[in-house]
Order: C-alpha cells, then sequence, then structure tokens
C-alpha cells in the first residue's frame, strides 16, 4: 500500500482546553515526529480567550516539553499553530476563519482539506455546525471532516437532536465520533487475536465459551469533573459507550473484509441482538454503585457525596456492573459482564474470556482441580494478552497445575505503542472511520441504556453502598454469583 502522508488545515474548536492541551497537540506531535504528518498542515486554534499567536505557541510548546527529542526544533513544529480568537455566535468570525483557512491552505499546500475537531463542551456544537455552513466554511475544494467528542447526547431523544444538527452540515461519512478506547492498542488486538487465529475462532461461541468479563476499573474519584458526572455517571459515561464498543467487538461476526462498512455493519448487528430487557428486570442484569469514604495506599479519601459540584444527596452511580445477553445463534445463553467503576482497588482494563470447563476432571483424585482456561487481554496497566492453561506439574507424578502463557508488549521488538489519539487523528486525516463510532451504534446503545437509566432515575438507590479503593459492591459479585460464575481478580 502506498502511503501518503496527509495534508490539511485542521481547526480545533477549544484550542486552550484540556483534552487540546494534553492529549491533542502532542498527538500531532509524534505524528509529526514519526513522519505521518508532512509539513503540509497547519491548526487553527479557535477559542473564546485573547490569546495572541506567541501565546499560543508557547502553549504548544509546553504540551510538548516531555519529548525533548534532540531531532525536532519545537519551534518549527509550533510554528504550524495559529490561533484564532472566536465567539461562536457571531457569523463575522466565521467568514474570517474561512479567509484565514484559505490563506494557510495556500501557505501549506494542504490541497483545500479541512479538518474540523470540536474539542470542547457539546452545547455548541449544533451552532457551530449551522454556521460553519451557512458562511461557506464547509464549502471547500478537498475533503472536509469534523471530529466529535463524547458525550454524545445525554440520551437517545437528545442524541438525535445533536445528531440532527450536525447533519445539517456534514454527511455521516464526513463525521468521525471519537470513542478513544478504539484507538488503544489492546482494544484494536481483540480483532486481531480473534481474526488472524485459526485456535480461536472455531472455539468463540456459546458451545465454548462460558462468559466474558470486561472490566474498566479507576482509581481516581470524579475529581474536578464533579458538574458533569453528576448529570452522566457511569453508566452514561463509561457504559453506553466504550464498554459497549469492547462488547461489540467481542461479540461480532467476522466481517467480510477489513473496511469501515463491513467492521461497522457487524457491530451494529450485535447491538442489535441484545436481549431486549424492560425497566422491571433492571435488577437482574444491572448493578449500580456509589463510592463512599476510604482510602487508598494510606490517603484518605472522600466520598462521591463530597466532591465539588456533586449533589450531597446524590443519586448517581460511580460503579455499574451489567450482565449483558446476546441474543443470536453464537451467543444465545453466554453472559457478557460488564463493569466500571471509578474509587476502586485498582486502575486496570482487562478482557477476560473464560471457556467452558471439560466434561471430567481426570486428575481429581489426585486433588489437583482443573482451571478453566482463559483467554486474557488486557489494555491496562499492562498490555498483555495471556493464555491460561493447565499442564504438568514438575515432579515424578502425572498431576496438573495452572500455567500461563503470555505475550507482553513492552517486551515485543516492536514495542511502541502509540497513544490512542494519535492513532484516531491519523485514522480521520487517511479517511479511516472504522475506529470511529456510526450514527446506528449511537442510537442503538442509547436507545439500550435508556431503560436502564430511566428505572434507575425513578428509583433511588441505597447509596453510598462501596467503599472507596474497592472492587465496588457486593452486588456486583453476587451478579455473577447468580450464574455459578465469580469475577477473575482485579
Ligand atoms: C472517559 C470518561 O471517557 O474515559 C472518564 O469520561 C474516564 O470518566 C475515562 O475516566 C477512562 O479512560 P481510560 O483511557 O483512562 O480508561
Amino acid at each position: 500500500m502506498t502511503y501518503h502522508t496527509p495534508k490539511a488545515v485542521i481547526i480545533i474548536f477549544g484550542a486552550t482546553g484540556d483534552l487540546a492541551n494534553r492529549k491533542l497537540y502532542p498527538s500531532l506531535y509524534r505524528l509529526y515526529r514519526n513522519g505521518k504528518l508532512s509539513e503540509n498542515f497547519a491548526v487553527i486554534g479557535v477559542a473564546r480567550r485573547p490569546l495572541t499567536n506567541e501565546d499560543f505557541r508557547n502553549n504548544i510548546k509546553k504540551s510538548i516539553e516531555e519529548f525533548n527529542d534532540p531531532h525536532i526544533n519545537p519551534d518549527d513544529f509550533a510554528s504550524h499553530f495559529h490561533y484564532n480568537p472566536f465567539d461562536v455566535q457571531d457569523l463575522t468570525h466565521y467568514q474570517k476563519l474561512n479567509a484565514f483557512i484559505n490563506e494557510l491552505d495556500e501557505k501549506h499546500e494542504t490541497d483545500g482539506n479541512r479538518l474540523f475537531y470540536l474539542a470542547m463542551a457539546p452545547n455548541f456544537f449544533g451552532t457551530i455546525a449551522a454556521n460553519l455552513k451557512s458562511q461557506g466554511v464547509t464549502n471547500n475544494t478537498g475533503w472536509t471532516r469534523l471530529i466529535i467528542e463524547k458525550p454524545f447526547g445525554h440520551n437517545f431523544e437528545t442524541a438525535q437532536q445533536l445528531n440532527n444538527q450536525i447533519r445539517h452540515a456534514f454527511d455521516e461519512d464526513q463525521i468521525y465520533r471519537i470513542d478513544h478506547y478504539l484507538g488503544k492498542d489492546m482494544i484494536q488486538n481483540i480483532e486481531v487475536v480473534r481474526f488472524a487465529n485459526a485456535l480461536f475462532e472455531p472455539l468463540w461461541n456459546n458451545h465454548y465459551i462460558s462468559n466474558i468479563q470486561v472490566t474498566s476499573s479507576e482509581t481516581l474519584g470524579v475529581e474536578e469533573r464533579g458538574r458533569y458526572y453528576d448529570e452522566s455517571g457511569a453508566l452514561r459515561d463509561m457504559v453506553q459507550n466504550h464498554m459497549l464498543q469492547m462488547v461489540s467487538l467481542l461479540a461480532m461476526e467476522p466481517p467480510a473484509r477489513l473496511n469501515p462498512d463491513d467492521i461497522r455493519y457487524e457491530k451494529i448487528k450485535v447491538l442489535r441482538s441484545l436481549k431486549e430487557i424492560n425497566e422491571n428486570d433492571v435488577d437482574q442484569y444491572f448493578v449500580r454503585g456509589q463510592y463512599d469514604r476510604g482510602e487508598i495506599n494510606g490517603k484518605e479519601l472522600d466520598a462521591y457525596r463530597e466532591s465539588n459540584g456533586v449533589d450531597p444527596d446524590s443519586n448517581t452511580e460511580t460503579y455499574v456492573a451489567a450482565k449483558f445477553m446476546i441474543d443470536n445463534f453464537r451467543w444465545a445463553g453466554v453472559p457478557f459482564y460488564v463493569r466500571t467503576g471509578k474509587r476502586m482497588a485498582k486502575k486496570s482494563t482487562e478482557i477476560v474470556i473464560q471457556f467452558k470447563d471439560l466434561p471430567i476432571n481426570l486428575y481429581k483424585e489426585k486433588g489437583d482441580t482443573i482451571d478453566p482456561n482463559l483467554l486474557v487481554i488486557q489494555a491496562h496497566p499492562d498490555e498483555k494478552i495471556t493464555l491460561h492453561l493447565n499442564a504438568k506439574k514438575g515432579d515424578y507424578d502425572t498431576t496438573s497445575k495452572p500455567i500461563t502463557m503470555y505475550y507482553d508488549k513492552k517486551h515485543a521488538e516492536d514495542s511502541y505503542t502509540p497513544e490512542a489519539y494519535e492513532v484516531l487523528l491519523n485514522d480521520c486525516l487517511h479517511g479511516d472511520s472504522t475506529n470511529f463510532v456510526h450514527w446506528d451504534e449511537v442510537a442503538l446503545s442509547w436507545k439500550y441504556i435508556d431503560i436502564i437509566s430511566n428505572a434507575w432515575e425513578g428509583n433511588k438507590a441505597a447509596f453510598p453502598n462501596y467503599t472507596s479503593g474497592t472492587c465496588g459492591p457486593k452486588a456486583g459479585d453476587e451478579l455473577l454469583g447468580a450464574n455459578g460464575h465469580h469475577w477473575w481478580k482485579l
């Protein structure tokens, strides 16, 4: 495949914000350093604050300070960045922006390509999209793409409104909805492990798999995001997007080809096959929790309800455990357990595929238990794939013991792992939407999640119900216990 470095003017709305400084500028820098961006690019930072170009470039240099790469002069990199103070309501600002993009397009020879990145709260997405279109800013000669961040709506209805506003100015195939989990190397590995190994695909179904467990736990609390989080909660913040995306990748059928449409079509089918539940049955499938005070590494921690911006009587969940059932031939009867929470014992992102037990244990009389085979894909803290098997013990007798075979990315030759945002920016610049979320996925996942949030909103929970620094509420374990399963360790 011939590889062309992309050419574009990238317009970042929210250019002084946290996401831009922490993720976007360092990711653009890495792409630049790794030769994935040519000199033919320019970035226009758009935000309210009245900064000079020099201030802005100093911010950029600060955000890439940690790299300290002797081969790259930070000033050269920063010279691609330009600042444009902006009022999203003022139409004349869009006209000036358009003229400025044209100027940079000519200067950097970017072939008329424009990438708009909305790295800000979604309240203004609709206004910005409408104004970009009405003022002709999207009427360019090259390609036009739009990247947007979550939250993509608060429920199905608001997501649909937001989508309609954006679709007014951009077609579906121009819209790149970020789910940063899809940019993680180990999450992308799900597909490769499944479809590039003769060993797994024949076993990847309800004949051989007992259950699948997906964990994304954090030790941090809500920190400074209390105001946002209290309106959102773990269900909307994590389950509707990241967790359901991982479930889709684990459960999808092999795509006909590795192209965005075929892959997304298969993921959409999984979401369509989720077993429907009604509000009265929610407790059988979903558990919610909220953290109380506690201690991590000897440090005293406050309760969720004591955080800034959080209602002292809040009914918002900071933990969710769920059991998804997928009603299709491949998966009927196999629970997909999912858990996510803040202030848990460990920061971990991990998938465990538990295979079914053998019909008999030939080693039982010798007192040996046979553990189930597990395939573990870990994205955090380490990037690892582990296969848990049973093998002979090292003594004179034929007895068995559990062993693990593993691949640890940090010891691999190609151990460079690009940041999720770096991967996703690169994909978007190349017009590859595979690892972005299609509207149909957003719509289906919200429709499912709305049932749970409606049930929870109308019903106050006995919160707080787990201590900071633990594995979540007891009910999260009982959810699996009811089926004779248990969570594999955190
Ligand atoms: C974000 C959520 O989407 O994902 C945060 O809004 C959460 O609340 C974060 O902390 C977790 O991402 P990661 O990559 O650290 O697992």
